[in-house]
């Protein structure tokens, strides 16, 4: 079996240190042969981490090769041995789902729980296995029949292990050890405005490829170019060298590339004028896609548009639009809790189209790809985003390198979704030298794996007197002048917000990526009490006047679809531990603004025809 340098550095990894830390993913894993392993796992909450060293702190943990942690999930030998846990008998969470929303002890708790499922397999000769979790924040570590197979850190982006050889035929365990406690150098860092769910919050496949298979690619337009199909296609195993034909059957397309000993083969097909029907938000077409190579096949669904910017234009296939958005976070409010899968990811989505919204802001990481293809599906463009939020420990390289990876594992997930359209790369990072340097690489990673899509962050504003001014020396790295303000909320009130104006010399497309205001639901006042749906409802209709006064705006996502948790917002009437920005109540009720908002971009609809 030939080996790429990558496998070789990682089989060294494992002789050094007895495990992984995991491998890029799948692309299109939902496309594989599959088995999910979501369901009720046994848990054991383990704040003084006994699972994982013993008393002395000595570590039990087996990427020191050592054995006596939950992993080994032993049973009594007989009447007079001791163990003191056991995952027979124990609680079970909902996987997908973080343990927050399904244990009225676990809603505050960060630290480690223990879960555990259990499975039958039957691995076949010439076939290779990979344990693959959508996500699970934010530190985990995963055994399989007791024995460590790798770690990941990171709360939002899927990863996997090879898992080829390690399956028993009939019943095996899998054990995860999560940890969701924050850290200043990890990525988000220990201060956020949302909730800190931990857990297996998307996800867990088993899934089952053949030995040679194609392990990547990506088949989109070529960046403003409505006649031409680019991408790559990548075959990992031992006959990397083959053909590989790709199908769309409904646009007349049929093309083979021919893979190198890399297994890397480019794609470039022309297209005639009419050939393709092209995605867009009134008419999200997707089309069956199917790779097959002599071991091989993947089947797919994908749109195809183009998203450009001319001056301060941004063009959707050519054509100048507005994006009529709206932030969302992944909670469904309901539960409260982290989105368990399509019911309750529709469900936010559909509020987002009752709006007349064609965009969401995904905001402040990376969401399930569920929700990047029910994107697809129901027409809504995508802002992507990676939890560099804040205040980022900037200067230690192992937390870029952590950001990186992020937005590598983002990308390499997402890049064939047509409704995602722009990367960002952060949220309101306060200007330094050294954050301005990290985010500048940030944007060169995502231009290095996507040419097709704009860049874009969050960025924060400065005010002097009336004056806005947007000058953040990272806006020359990106496509977009995009950023947050909180006019008539945080900076002055109704009475007075109408008195800014802002300053913006790039010539550029300008996307205002946060305003908003906080209303209890049904709490009722004039238009200057704050926390009244009236305070919210006119303070939209002043940043309506004030933005429109923008020349090159073109788009908005205010803050945000629906109310959601967060342990910054303890006021004991209107905040209650939620933060009351949302559109709608944490009920899914709408607020006075949510038709302010919907008859604003009805108007800009019609602007825009
Ligand atoms: C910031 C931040 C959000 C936060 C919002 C608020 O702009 O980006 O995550 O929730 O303000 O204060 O409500």
């Amino acid at each position: 079996m030939r080996w790429s340098p990558l496998k070789l550095l990682l089989a060294a990894t494992v002789l050094v240190c007895g495990s992984v830390s995991a491998e890029p993913a799948l692309h299109n894993i939902y496309g594989r042969q599959h088995l999910l392993l979501d369901g009720r796992w046994n848990y054991i909450v383990d704040p003084y981490e006994t699972g994982y060293y013993n008393y002395r702190r000595q570590p039990y943990d087996q990427s020191e090769g050592g054995s006596g942690g939950f992993y080994d999930d032993r049973k009594p030998k007989d009447k007079g041995d001791i163990v003191e846990y056991s995952f027979e008998g124990s609680p079970t969470l909902a996987i997908p789902g973080d343990w927050n929303s399904q244990d009225a002890k676990l809603e505050n708790y960060e630290g480690t729980v223990w879960m555990r499922q259990q499975f039958n397999a039957a691995p076949k000769e010439g076939k290779r296995y990979f344990l693959y979790f959508g996500a699970v924040n934010y530190e985990a570590h995963v055994y399989l029949n007791g024995k460590k197979i790798g770690s990941h850190k990171g709360g939002f982006t899927p990863f996997q292990f090879d898992v080829t050889g390690k399956l028993k035929p009939g019943q095996n365990t899998v054990i995860v050890k999560a940890d969701n406690t924050r850290h200043q150098d990890d990525i988000p860092t220990v201060s956020t405005d949302w909730w800190n769910y931990g857990g297996i919050t998307r996800d867990v496949l088993l899934a089952e490829v053949p030995e040679t298979h194609i392990a990547d690619y990506q088949i989109q337009l070529a960046k403003g170019d409505m006649r031409r199909i680019e991408g790559f296609v990548q075959i990992d195993g031992p006959q990397r060298a083959q053909d590989v034909t790709v199908t769309i059957p409904e646009a007349g397309i049929k093309t083979t590339v021919h893979a190198g000993a890399d297994g890397r083969a480019a794609i470039s097909i022309p297209l005639t004028a009419k050939q393709l029907h092209y995605w867009s938000p009134e008419d999200p077409k997707l089309y069956g896609v199917t790779l097959s190579s002599a071991t091989d096949t993947v089947n797919d669904r994908i749109g195809f548009r183009t998203i450009v910017t001319h001056g301060r234009d941004i063009l959707l296939n050519g054509k100048s639009i507005f994006l009529r958005g709206v932030s969302v976070h992944d909670e469904n409010p309901l539960i409260p809790g982290r989105l368990r899968g399509e019911g309750d990811m529709r469900m936010l989505l559909q509020w987002a189209k009752e709006m007349n919204c064609n965009y969401v802001r995904l905001a402040h990481y990376t969401h399930s790809e569920e929700m990047i293809r029910l994107a697809d599906e129901m027409g809504l463009l995508v802002w992507a985003e990676v939890p560099v939020y804040w205040t980022i420990s900037w200067q230690k390289p192992e937390v870029f390198d952590n950001a990186k990876q992020q937005m590598t594992d983002m990308i390499v997930r997402d890049r064939n979704r047509a409704s995602v359209v722009i990367w960002s790369i952060g949220n309101e990072t306060p200007v330094s030298e050294v954050r301005t340097n990290f985010m500048g690489r940030m944007a060169d990673t995502v231009r290095s794996l996507d040419t097709t899509r704009l860049v874009g962050a969050a960025l924060e504003v400065h005010r002097t007197g009336d004056e806005i001014t947007v000058a953040d020396p990272l806006a020359d790295k990106l496509d977009l002048v995009s950023f947050n303000e909180y006019a008539g909320w945080y900076w002055a009130n109704n009475s007075d917000m109408l008195k800014f104006h802002f300053n913006i010399t790039a010539n550029k497309p300008v996307i205002i990526t946060e305003f908003g205001a906080d209303a209890l639901g049904g709490y009722h006042g004039d238009a200057d009490s704050r926390w009244s749906e009236e305070y919210q409802d006119q303070l939209y209709r002043n940043q309506f006047k004030m933005l429109d006064a923008i020349p090159g705006l073109r788009g908005m996502t205010p803050w945000v679809l629906v109310d959601f948790r967060s342990p910054r917002r303890p006021h004991p009437y209107f905040q209650d531990f939620w933060n009351r920005k949302g559109l709608l109540t944490q009920s899914g009720k709408k607020k006075q603004a949510f038709y302010t908002l919907k008859a604003y971009y009805d108007q800009k609809q019609k602007q825009y025809k």
